[in-house]
């Protein structure tokens, strides 16, 4: 019996010049049918304090700016400066690995991880369902797996028995070196390398991100005799993805890097250049501060009806909260992929409590079309439309009303999904989470309490030297009412 055949034209790809542009429509970031944000008294005042606090960013030289010594502003006065010769450098040294492994897996969690696969998904394809493409339909590039952003034995196993058997290769990041669920990963995965293939072999397909003097993976790497790559002293994890961090992967998979941070560096211009009414960063900041401020507002929606841009959503959820939620102050970011969620909590979102705003990543031209074939079917009305078409009307309608429902709404409208318009999001939302996250007056580039958790499971997990935190907790549980375990 013959497989399932495609009909010719069902599938339409759309041949046009890559368009390269992000706009941010901010029309319904107010109450319905009253009050915009711009009109606020108070917003007049959060711009031009964003101004200043712009001037601070580019200046470098206030506390706010640092985690312990150092100016964390790396990921806008270097990364999107990096040189050519440089990104040559990395796409050679890529392209290398990539001809000779089958596999490929990242190994990280948190900074040092979402900007890696939220890139790749956005700009090659989502790979839970490209790693099931042949090389040829992946486009000659190996697949990719990700260990270390969790520690389920389950998910590990898989990966691992996913790739038994075939030529594999990857790449280890972590600044710090010592955050445990990647180095546990990590461990599992040399001892299977070493397991697997000739010193000269493992040496030449193991790559260590960290940074450039200290910590437990450079000296793992050293003694190993890995390659590795510098996490810049001046960028923190997840404003990572735009520096060697995230560029060795992405070259990889494929993504074209020199775009990705040509449309980077667009973006850093218009940062730099457009005066607060034409500015997309800025502009954001402001509305998300007077959200949280004034309008009661604790929950950023941040929706899409794009498969392929459900992981730069998470992404966002990274930066965003562990930049500005400190000391009671904060939004949190939810991704809702659509039109999934309007049939979950669509309901609470249209109906529930009124704290939310709601932030859209839009793509405004397709690279690939499906038409619907609805002759004869309940859909009649939209025979021979395209599905971006109906999408589209989905989550514009879903849009529409949620704004009506009370929920402040802007949206991110990238012309199209490739290297450079992700670059140009990239860019413009660091800003944006950056300079909020100075307007609540909390230091963006800093994260005590992810340290808390680490400082917790450590104990729990009994790293050496956490014996008095381990004894304190134990007792601190012993406290605990036994019946209320029923
Ligand atoms: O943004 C951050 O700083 C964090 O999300 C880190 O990237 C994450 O905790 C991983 O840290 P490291 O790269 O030191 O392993």
């Amino acid at each position: 019996m013959a497989g399932l055949a495609i009909p010719a034209g069902l599938i339409q790809r759309s041949g046009m010049k890559p368009q390269r542009q992000v706009r941010l429509d901010y029309r319904r970031f107010g109450r319905f049918n009253g009050q915009h944000v711009t009109e606020m008294p108070q917003f007049k005042i959060a711009s031009q304090r964003i101004v200043e606090l712009h001037e601070l960013l580019m200046a470098g030289k206030d506390d706010m700016l640092k985690d312990k010594d150092v100016v964390m502003t790396g990921w806008k006065m270097d990364s999107p400066f990096i040189a050519d010769t440089e990104l040559e450098k990395i796409q050679k040294a890529a392209q290398k690995l990539a001809a000779e492994i089958e596999d490929f897996v990242s190994i990280g969690i948190g900074g040092s991880y979402l900007g890696i696969q939220a890139t790749i998904d956005a700009v090659k394809g989502s790979l839970d369902l490209t790693n099931l493409l042949d090389r040829i339909g992946r486009g000659g590039t190996p697949r990719i797996f990700f260990l270390g952003h969790n520690m389920d034995p389950a998910y590990t196993a898989r990966v691992l028995e996913i790739m038994k058997g075939r030529r594999a290769g990857g790449v280890v990041i972590s600044k710090s070196g010592g955050t445990v669920e990647p180095a546990i990963a990590f461990a599992i995965f040399k001892n299977g390398m070493d397991a697997s293939f000739s010193e000269k072999e493992v040496q030449e397909r193991i790559i260590a991100v960290t940074d450039k003097a200290k910590g437990a993976l450079k000296e793992l790497a050293i003694a190993q005799g890995y390659s590795t790559y510098v996490v810049p002293d001046n960028v923190g994890g997840r404003y990572s993805v735009t520096c060697p961090v995230g560029l060795f992967a992405l070259a990889i998979s494929g993504v074209n890097i020199k775009e990705f941070i040509a449309g980077a560096r667009a973006a850093e211009n218009m940062v730099r250049s457009q005066p607060f009414d034409k500015n997309i960063a800025m502009l954001r900041a402001a509305m998300r501060f007077m959200a949280h401020r004034y309008m009661g507002k604790v929950t950023e929606l941040a929706s899409t009806g794009v498969y392929d841009l459900r992981s730069v959503s998470m992404w966002m959820q990274q930066l965003g909260p562990e930049s500005e939620g400190k000391q009671g102050e904060g939004l949190l970011i939810v991704p809702q992929y659509y039109t999934r969620e309007a049939h979950a909590d669509g309901q609470l979102v249209q109906q529930g409590p009124r704290n939310l705003i709601e932030t859209f990543l839009m793509v405004e031209q397709p690279e690939t079309d499906v038409i619907i074939p609805g002759q004869g079917t309940p859909v009649e009305y939209l025979d021979g439309k395209g599905l971006h078409f109906a999408n589209t009307a989905f989550v514009e309608g879903l849009r529409d009303a949620h704004y009506e429902g009370g929920v402040p709404t802007m949206s991110f409208l990238l012309s199209e999904l490739n290297a450079f318009t992700i670059g140009m999001l990239y860019q413009f939302e660091m800003n944006a989470i950056a300079l909020s996250g100075l307007l609540l007056d909390q230091n963006p580039f800093i994260q005590p309490g992810v340290q808390q958790y680490k400082n917790v499971a450590n104990a729990r997990s009994g790293k050496p030297g956490t014996e008095a935190a381990l004894a304190q907790m134990q007792a601190a549980e012993g406290k605990l009412n036994p019946d209320f375990i029923v």
